[in-house]
């Protein structure tokens, strides 16, 4: 159910309108249906709960009341789904560090702080009577206890709460969060992605570190070394070899 509306005419574009519902199956699934209508860019749904949140690679996203779920909706030019996901990982990282968590970006999105994942991010790009949409959907454990999230997930994931002693809403933190998104998606507009990719690489704590990578069969070990211009993750396994790596699973080494 829709229990609010907020307008904010201060930003360009991400939340100058968000709708706020208590409870949904996914702010994703919101998202996408709301394209039916001639919805503007921007449009943030917020939802208390999820009933069906979706994770990356088609896991759940455990979704508690006390955490925060949200999705945007943009219509880019090119076919950035991906590409905005990955980025999007910065102002979540911005918005933690500003709450007390310095947490950092385990490639390609994950919000970690200590090893363990406090925020993730699921982007799909969706085409809508020829129109090519991009919904990016946000869910970082903020006013959650570790034992309301599955058992199996608990000791890989932290919450704003466990980590900072002072209470922050929800809202207080989606308005910071929305504000450096808005920021983002101007700068992702204006300037070459190459730069956007830069400060990426200086945030994204992978880089350096030894890594295992599994793509379908195939599992790679090595150092993660760059983030190349397309976004992926350029490995150099043990023997030297170059890999380009977007999408499967990957392993921190210690
Ligand atoms: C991941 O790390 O696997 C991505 C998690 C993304 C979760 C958010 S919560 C809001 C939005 N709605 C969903 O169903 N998923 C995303």
């Amino acid at each position: 159910m829709k229990i609010g509306e907020v307008h904010d005419a201060n930003r360009k574009i991400i939340g100058r309108t968000m709708l706020h519902f208590d409870a949904v199956e996914s702010t994703n699934e919101t998202a996408k249906e709301l394209l039916e209508s001639d919805v503007e860019e921007g449009l943030v749904v917020w939802a208390d709960r999820q009933a069906a949140g979706r994770g990356r690679h088609g896991r759940a996203w455990a979704s508690p009341l006390g955490g925060l779920y949200a999705s945007f909706i943009l219509r880019t030019k090119e076919a950035h789904a991906w590409l905005l996901g990955l980025l999007t990982g910065m102002p979540v990282v911005k918005a933690l560090r500003h709450f007390g968590v310095f947490a950092g970006l385990k490639y390609p999105n994950d919000a970690v702080y200590q090893d363990r994942k406090i925020a993730g991010i699921l982007s799909e790009g969706v085409y809508r009577h020829d129109v090519y949409h991009v919904i990016v959907g946000i869910g970082v454990n903020t006013n959650v206890d570790l034992d309301k999230l599955p058992a199996d997930v608990q000791p890989k994931a932290t919450t704003l709460k466990r980590e900072v002693n002072l209470f922050v809403a929800n809202e207080e933190f989606l308005d910071y969060l929305l504000n450096q998104i808005d920021d983002l998606y101007s700068r992702y507009r204006n300037t070459r992605i190459e730069f956007l990719l830069k400060d990426y690489r200086g945030q994204c704590t992978t880089i350096g570190k030894r890594v295992s990578a599994t793509v379908g069969k195939e599992k790679l070990t090595g150092k993660a070394y760059d983030i190349a211009t397309n976004g992926a993750l350029v490995i150099i396994d043990d023997q030297g070899a170059k890999h380009d790596f977007f999408e499967g699973s990957l392993e921190i080494l210690k």
